[in-house]
């Protein structure tokens, strides 16, 4: 998805101006062009998304332990096996950490608490640049930390990488040093915590905007879209200041992961149907929020349970939902 440079964070940028907080913003309607491209025959709950350059989609589901790749080119085409992850049952996050390389978490959830069982959750590497991908763990996290949304940092030409995990049962961001497999929390913060008991979920989706050195991250529970500014600091991940929160998103519902395009806005998949654009407005550099796709009853069949999106090369963007959809929004008119 968005490969990133270390090596530019060592030079100065100036802070956009709609990564600013904000205080109001009215929803409004657009229409964007919708396809549903796949449809999943036992309506498979689909997780998190990441294309490969080749456009063909990889595909992370919280019911099944095995990953899926699914060519874009084809509508109604098959979802086939990647891999299967062994001890777990859940898949969550995916992310491009280098090129042709992805980090996917991997997880047992318990039934009962739809939680993650402490000290099931490891960050996998899948490598696609052999004969066959090859898949080796980067890391187990500790104690009852768990993954949802990933994200990544790089420098290609280094070979380093860090991969960030959003952590929405105790409320942070873990970092994994994909050189070294050290993983160590970024921040733990009440902006990330879930405002609710199990299953709720706080953090979900995180993702990095080198151009701002912003972490921006959905909390599903609070409603929220919010930055974090960084730092790179020896190696690691540091925190600049607090958490600025930027959009309530909540009478559209509970937002999930999202995808950030070339201009820096935010593509946000909101439960119950909605994909929701979050802006900087032209006029006061502030955040305007529209619904670009569906709305907030979850009343349009081409948006069911939105759950995660990425974009591929050009402006389609591909959204998974919860009932096992992959749907291609057409961006190039936002
Ligand atoms: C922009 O945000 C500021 C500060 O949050 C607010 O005072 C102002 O009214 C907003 N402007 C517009 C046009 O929404
Ligand atoms: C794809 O499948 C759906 C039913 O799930 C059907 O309505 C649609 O016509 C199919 N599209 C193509 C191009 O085959
Ligand atoms: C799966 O879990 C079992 C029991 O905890 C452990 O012995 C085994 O090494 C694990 N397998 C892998 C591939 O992690
Ligand atoms: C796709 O990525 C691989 C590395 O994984 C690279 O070898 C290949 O050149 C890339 N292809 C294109 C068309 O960018
Ligand atoms: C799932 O959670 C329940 C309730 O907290 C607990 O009793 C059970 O042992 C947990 N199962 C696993 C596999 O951790
Ligand atoms: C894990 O969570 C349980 C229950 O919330 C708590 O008692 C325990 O201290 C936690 N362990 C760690 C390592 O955080
Ligand atoms: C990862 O750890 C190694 C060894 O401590 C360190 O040199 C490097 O800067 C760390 N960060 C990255 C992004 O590789």
């Amino acid at each position: 998805m968005f490969t990133l440079i270390l090596s530019l964070l060592i030079l100065g940028s100036v802070i956009p101006a709609w990564a600013r907080p904000i205080a109001g913003s009215s929803p409004s309607s657009t229409t964007f062009q919708t396809q549903i491209i796949y449809q999943s025959p036992n309506s498979l709950f689909l997780e998190n998304i990441a294309v490969r350059n080749s456009s063909d989609l990889l595909l992370t589901s919280v019911f099944s332990p095995t990953l899926f790749t699914l060519n874009s080119n084809v509508i109604n085409g098959t979802l086939n096996p990647v891999h299967t992850f062994p001890n777990a049952t859940s898949l969550t996050g995916i992310t491009e950490y280098l090129p042709g390389v992805f980090a996917v978490a991997a997880s047992v959830t318990n039934t009962t608490t739809r939680e993650s069982v402490p000290g099931s959750t490891i960050v996998w590497s899948v490598d696609f640049n052999g004969q066959s991908p090859a898949v080796q763990p980067l890391a187990q996290l500790p104690g009852n930390a768990s993954a949802n949304g990933l994200t990544s940092i790089s420098s290609p030409t280094s070979n380093k990488a860090l991969v960030l995990a959003a952590d929405s049962e105790v409320g942070a961001i873990w970092q994994i040093n994909a050189s070294t497999g050290d993983t160590n929390l970024v921040i733990q913060d009440a902006s990330m915590l879930p405002n609710a008991p199990p299953p709720a979920l706080g953090i979900n989706g995180v993702h990095v905007d080198l151009a701002s050195r912003s972490l921006f991250f959905t909390n599903s529970a609070q409603g929220t879209f919010s930055r974090l500014a960084f730092r790179m600091e020896n190696g690691n991940v540091t925190p600049v200041g607090g958490v600025e929160t930027m959009a309530n998103i909540l009478s559209t519902g509970q937002p999930d992961d999202f995808a950030l395009d070339r201009q820096g806005r935010a593509w946000v998949a909101v439960h119950p149907g909605a994909l929701v654009l979050l802006s900087p407005s032209k006029n006061a550099g502030n955040l305007t929020q529209i619904t670009a796709v569906g709305n907030a009853q979850g009343t349009d069949p081409e948006l069911e349970q939105p759950t995660s999106a990425a974009f591929g090369p050009g402006n389609i963007l591909y959204v998974t939902t919860g009932v096992g959809q992959v749907v291609t929004v057409d961006t190039s008119q936002a």
